[in-house]
């Protein structure tokens, strides 16, 4: 694997790529990488010729209290994963050469980003679409690989890719979970070892709320009761959401019509959990 550091040598790499015509799979990552992580490389590998992944932790889309400085950063650990996977070309810019100074242009999203995620931490979207659309134009890939663990990041981002007219298929890849039920998370080694027990909490409220919708309910409120009855077996996890949505619209419809996704989000001590589940 290759690995660049610079977005000049970047634009390179892939002009030397496309000039072989050769099918681009593309990957944006923050690091710190998981199995839910490689799984998305592997889903990109097997329709694409070459995959190239991006390790960048993104200053734009934390707030100023949010965990910006303490993200953890484990490029030598990532790389040995990556390697093990084939990934032909890591791209890990600096914060300084994606945004130089004088740096002043955001891409927006519309009212979807200033719901759930977007209203709990402001401005988190146009973070993460400025970036995604600056990687998007350096890579210039066939096709890019979003997770469904970042349910309303994967909505906003397909909707920019159409309406920005992006010609690239954004495919989405299934949640990997631990054993007992906890989506992987970079953020879950934050967890101290009596929290990490606890975190499933977030799973079983989604599987609690999904039990709901299948025993054929479509009462939102009775959906979101399940949900809060769930969570209040956890005390220490206070939620900042739990509710279903529809997935054409990412906003709450009441009956709950498919297709629809449950979605949950909140703090156990001091570490963000969030997580969803299709209906
Ligand atoms: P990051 O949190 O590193 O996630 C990178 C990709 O991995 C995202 O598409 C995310 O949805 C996916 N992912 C995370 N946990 C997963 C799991 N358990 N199962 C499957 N996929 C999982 O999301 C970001 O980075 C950033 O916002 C980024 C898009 C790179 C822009 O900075």
């Amino acid at each position: 694997m290759k690995t660049i550091i610079h977005p000049d040598e970047l634009r390179s790499a892939v002009r030397e790529i496309r000039s072989q015509k050769k099918i681009i799979g593309f990957v944006p990552t923050m690091g710190a990488l998981h199995e839910g992580h490689l799984s998305l490389v592997r889903n990109a590998r097997r329709e694409t010729d070459i995959v190239i992944v991006s390790i960048f932790v993104n200053p734009t889309q934390f707030g100023p209290h949010e965990d910006y400085r303490i993200y953890p950063r484990t490029l030598e650990e990532d790389t040995v994963l990556l390697n093990r996977e084939f990934t032909d070309l890591a791209f890990v810019p600096r914060v300084e050469d994606i945004y130089p100074q004088g740096y002043t242009t955001t891409v927006q999203p519309g009212p979807a980003g200033d719901t759930f995620e977007g209203k709990i931490r402001p401005g988190h979207f146009a973070g993460v679409l400025s970036v995604v659309v600056k990687l998007f134009n350096l890579v210039q890939p066939d096709l890019a690989v979003f997770g469904q663990k970042d349910a309303q990041q994967l909505f906003l981002i397909r909707r920019m890719t159409e309406d920005l007219d992006f010609p690239i298929r954004i495919v989405e890849s299934e949640t990997v979970r631990e054993d007992d039920g906890l989506a992987l998370s970079s953020r879950n080694r934050y967890l101290k070892v009596e929290e990490r027990k606890k975190a499933v909490v977030l799973y079983r409220a989604l599987c609690a709320g999904k039990r709901v919708i299948e025993s054929g309910h479509r009462s939102l409120s009775d959906t979101q009761n399940a949900m809060l009855e769930a969570i209040a077996k956890v005390p220490e996890f206070s939620p900042d959401y739990a509710t279903a949505v529809s997935d054409d619209t990412f906003t709450e419809e009441d009956p709950i019509a498919p297709p629809a996704r449950l979605i949950i989000a909140g703090r156990l001590g001091s570490v963000r959990l969030i997580d969803n589940m299709k209906v």
